[in-house]
């Protein structure tokens, strides 16, 4: 029974570290994006919109950024799925778009960007 919980534990502490430590290595992916991107409480637009609370969104709808042509037809609800599509040549899933930027090819690497992005509600605040 000892050895029982002792493993349970091992398990839970062990899965928490590794969706912690994702969300930390986005938060160096990110790094690629800051250039031009803003997230969290005080973020403004600046070169892009700023991406809070990005997932669920719909492209092309920050208030006050504006936005190429390209990207207000879109007409994409951002999620993982297209999310990844996107990130990985910005350009082949929106032609036209003014995003320049060649595209995150490591998969490894847009997962952990996803985990360190979805901390951010709409309103930049920082919660799980
Ligand atoms: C050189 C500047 C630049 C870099 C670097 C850049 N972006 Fe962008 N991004 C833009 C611009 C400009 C737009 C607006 C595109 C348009 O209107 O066509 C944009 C748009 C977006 C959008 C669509 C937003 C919406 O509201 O529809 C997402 C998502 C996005 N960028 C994510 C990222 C991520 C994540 C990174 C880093 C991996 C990144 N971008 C790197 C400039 C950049």
């Amino acid at each position: 029974m000892r050895t029982f919980f002792l493993a349970l534990t091992v398990l839970t502490a062990s899965a928490s570290h590794v969706l912690a430590q994702s969300a930390e290595a986005g938060e160096r992916v990110y790094t690629q994006c800051r250039a031009c991107h803003q997230v969290g409480e005080t973020a403004r637009n600046l070169v892009g919109p700023q991406l809070n609370g990005i997932f669920g969104r719909k492209s092309g709808t920050i208030e006050g950024y504006n936005y190429s042509q390209a990207n207000k037809n879109a007409n994409i609800t951002w999620d993982e799925a297209t999310f990844r599509d996107y990130i990985v040549d910005p350009r082949g899933k929106v032609p036209g778009t003014k995003m320049v930027f060649a595209g995150l090819k490591n998969p490894q690497q847009v997962t952990d960007l996803i985990a360190y992005l979805k901390q951010f509600d709409a309103t930049g605040k920082r919660g799980q």
